[in-house]
């Protein structure tokens, strides 16, 4: 089974790739877990947090200020900030029946919500600048249109 599927394609094919990446390292999160292999499980947490950290960094980087949204910022650090709290959780009460049900409602269905209604968004507006850049259009004005004449 795969957590990736067309529909969470942004177009941009860098950022994908990484959203793909990052769906491949939860589904072997919740196999190490199936497995009850707590050893992999906290390597693999581990691993999932720092790619989705520096991920998020980079995005925010790309995106900068003008087409990153407050609450898409706000949603990175939130998922972060329970990422922690499931590797909190792991840490202190190991392999349980909760840990794959916080994974999967939590984690996978969070990210997937995050990449349908932040991030195909954010990535259509920058390939929309970067057309604009590429065909010369003024800042502010509508692709395919002649410059104002002075
Ligand atoms: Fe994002």
């Amino acid at each position: 089974m795969s957590l990736w599927d067309s529909s969470l394609a942004t177009g941009n094919p860098g950022i994908d790739q990484v959203h793909e990446a990052t769906l491949g390292r939860m589904e072997e999160v919740l196999e190490a877990i199936a497995d009850e292999d707590a050893t992999r499980t906290e390597r693999l947490l581990g691993e999932l947090a720092a790619e989705v950290s520096r991920h998020f960094d980079e995005e925010e980087a790309e995106a900068g200020g003008r087409y990153l949204t407050k609450e898409h910022r706000e949603g990175h650090r939130l998922f972060v900030a329970e990422l922690e709290r499931l590797r909190d959780a792991f840490s202190r009460r190991g392999l349980g029946p909760a840990l794959p049900l916080w994974m999967k409602s939590r984690i996978v269905n969070w990210f997937r919500f995050h990449i349908a209604t932040h991030d195909i968004p954010l990535a259509r507006a920058l390939g929309r600048a970067a057309q604009a850049a590429g065909a010369g259009t003024p800042p502010g004005a509508t692709p395919g249109t002649a410059p104002a004449a002075s």
